[in-house]
């Protein structure tokens, strides 16, 4: 099932979100199935639960846009134990749709996470999977891309989306 993405200005994605507690339950596993079908619904290559208003420490990623089956992580509680080097990049999100700007990312981390049945494993990602992986947890800590803009982006963004909301464009 396509989900409805929570967009810039609700609560939830501001909040840091609680570790998922229960795995290999059948809930846990439509909500993974839900989010890669929204994920790749709306053409993205990573969604965080927050942005499906849940506010559990759980993320979906897919470099490939569902291109590669092979390329589907799912990560729960995920945790950066190593970032290395830097990289500037266009980044967006489907939480706060048109609007993409550059931001400063790790250019490779590892990290370790829990799959659905809760099973813990280590992964590495370089360049793009490296910043999806970043932005994704960023998500699950209540911060959103912007945050890394400087002060000046991060106001026009926000003067726009507000007209965007009056607007009744915002939905
Ligand atoms: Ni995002």
């Amino acid at each position: 099932m396509v989900l409805r993405i929570v967009k810039y200005g609700d609560p939830v994605l501001e909040t840091k979100a609680k570790p998922v507690t229960e795995f290999g339950t059948p809930e846990l596993r439509q909500l993974v199935d839900d989010m890669f079908e929204t994920m790749y619904a709306n053409k993205g290559i990573g969604l965080a639960a927050p942005q499906v208003a849940v506010s559990e420490r759980l993320a979906v990623i897919d470099p490939s846009a569902g291109e590669d089956p092979n390329s589907k992580l799912v990560l729960i509680n995920p945790e950066i134990l190593v970032k290395e080097g830097s990289q500037i990049g266009e980044e967006g999100c489907l939480s706060i749709p048109g609007f993409r700007e550059d931001v400063k990312r790790a250019y490779k981390v590892r990290l370790r996470a829990r799959n659905a049945d809760g099973e813990y494993y280590e992964t590495e990602g370089e360049e793009l999977l490296s910043r999806a992986m970043q932005h994704e947890i960023d998500h699950l800590n209540g911060v959103l891309f912007l945050s890394h803009l400087s002060l000046l982006k991060r106001d026009l963004i926000r003067r726009k989306i507000r007209k965007l909301v009056k607007a009744g464009e915002w939905e």
